[in-house]
């Protein structure tokens, strides 16, 4: 069952191991994501093994607790979060001993940072009031976190030019205020032609991606030390347009 609250669950626990058909095996929690501070997963791991202990008295079977994921991404220059070995000391001297098999479920803190999106720059333009764009060739609907939601993405030239940092709004060639990845971020001065990696781009990045504003769908590379392999290419137009049918009601 998902999103039962906790103090539920022990009732329910209880009504489900009474059903002849349903044979709980264990509980599981997931208290968010993005948690930098192992405070609130140590309170809420600290009850889930209350609510263990008091299930078992009871007499009932509990043989998994499943912890879910929730572990912070390390982002560039910001505090790092807990480390996974923090983590797994943390869980160790929380629930030890209660003889339960642990489950994980951590998606973000594996997945985010081994992806980056690289754009190049189309051009830079200079507002007469001072305001300069770093217009990419990456755009919204290749990474959809900072328009949705106004996630933060690491920006790092490839191959930086000398030069003192400067305030940049970084937005894609999709005609749409949306279209802003980041506004007054300091970045050295970049030269259209030039290359920019979006770090930490591996978690909802290209899963969240889509074709709108007819742009393909950008191809996904696999690199492993000085190789690299194009995983999924990128569609043709004309392979976009030919997944569009049309009825034959709609041509009579
Ligand atoms: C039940 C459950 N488990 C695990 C996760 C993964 O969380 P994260 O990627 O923050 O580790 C989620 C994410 O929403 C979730 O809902």
């Amino acid at each position: 069952m998902f999103g039962v609250s906790f103090g539920e669950a022990e009732r329910l626990y209880a009504k489900a191991s009474n059903i002849a058909s349903l044979k709980p095996v264990g509980v599981a929690c997931h208290i968010g994501s993005q948690i930098t501070d192992l405070g609130p997963m140590r309170a809420a791991f600290a009850k889930m093994r209350g609510l263990v202990e008091r299930l078992r008295a009871e007499g009932l079977n509990v043989e998994r607790l499943d912890l879910g994921g929730g572990l912070g991404v390390p982002y560039f220059n910001q505090p790092d979060p807990p480390t996974p070995a923090e983590y797994a000391a943390m869980v160790a001297q929380v629930v030890g001993g209660l003889g339960v098999q642990l489950a994980f479920e951590p998606g973000r803190v594996i997945a985010a940072n081994a992806g980056v999106l690289l754009a190049r720059v189309l051009h830079v333009h200079e507002r007469p009031e001072g305001r300069r764009f770093l217009v990419l060739d990456a755009a919204m609907n290749d990474l959809i976190r900072p328009a949705m939601y106004e996630a933060y993405h690491d920006i790092r030239a490839l191959l930086p030019r000398a030069g003192e940092l400067v305030a940049h709004d970084v937005v894609g060639p999709v005609c749409e205020t949306g279209d802003t990845f980041t506004r007054e971020r300091l970045l050295p001065p970049l030269e259209a032609g030039d290359l920019v990696a979006f770090m930490t781009a591996g978690a909802y990045g290209a899963a969240m991606a889509s074709e709108y504003n007819s742009r393909p769908l950008a191809p996904e590379v696999l690199v492993k030390g000085a190789e690299f392999a194009v995983i999924r290419q990128r569609p043709s137009y004309d392979e976009m347009l030919e997944r569009e049918l049309l009825p034959d009601w709609q041509t009579t």
